[in-house]
């Protein structure tokens, strides 16, 4: 990898608002008003650039997310690079077969969800890289990574807005071989407030 490469540096515009903006509950970062439920078109564009411009090392040809959070980020990560796109489905368990399927245990929202590809969009040697919102303990993303290298696809890369480092998923993706980009760290939450990693300079 190029040593000029930095894919965990703290995107400072982010780590603001997350900081001025953000509420804790539990061991939920909530900032639903501008990521993951109510959507600002205009920052997510920005997010998503910066994380395109690093996961563009990788050169991928398919950008890989699930539902539903992870399809705003991921798809303009892959028009930034001029690449398609697939979502792994969680509310439809009937896709064109041969179907990819892994069951996910969510301790966040404390069920199990299903995620399905259908196997006629990933081939054999393709260089993906998986886009998500958060990265927490690393199940959904290596679920992904599982169905992709199960219908014979590289997987280059991992790039996600926040990463909630005390859950450990980057320790885990990076494990199974998959080098993980981040925009923000958030590295505890204390007392309601979340302490994140700080940019360099601004
Ligand atoms: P993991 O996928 O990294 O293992 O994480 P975990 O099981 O803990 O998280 C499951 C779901 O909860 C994911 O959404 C993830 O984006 C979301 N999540 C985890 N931590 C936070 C948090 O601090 N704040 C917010 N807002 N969401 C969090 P999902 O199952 O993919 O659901 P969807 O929202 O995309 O439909």
């Amino acid at each position: 990898m190029s040593p000029h490469l930095n894919l965990t540096a703290p995107y400072a515009p982010l780590v603001r608002r997350i900081e001025a903006e953000g509420s804790v509950d539990g061991q939920i970062l909530r900032i639903d008003h501008f990521l993951n439920h109510r959507i600002e078109p205009a920052f997510i564009f920005e997010l998503a650039h910066e994380l395109a411009k690093r996961l563009s090392f990788f050169q991928p040809n398919l950008i890989l997310t699930a539902e539903a959070s992870g399809i705003a980020p991921a798809l303009i990560v892959a028009q930034t690079l001029n690449v398609p796109m697939v979502y792994a489905k969680k509310y439809s368990r009937q896709v064109e077969a041969p179907a990819l399927s892994r069951l996910i245990h969510s301790p966040t929202k404390g069920d199990d969800n299903r995620l399905v590809i259908s196997g006629r969009y990933i081939k054999p040697g393709q260089r993906i890289v998986i886009v998500d919102d958060f990265l927490a303990n690393g199940r959904t993303a290596a679920a992904l990574i599982d169905m992709a290298r199960e219908a014979g696809g590289q997987v280059l890369g991992a790039g996600f807005v926040v990463e909630k480092c005390f859950k450990h998923g980057r320790q885990f993706i990076e494990s199974l071989g998959v080098p993980v980009s981040t925009l923000a760290q958030v590295e505890h939450l204390d007392n309601g407030r979340a302490i994140l990693t700080q940019p360099e300079e601004e």
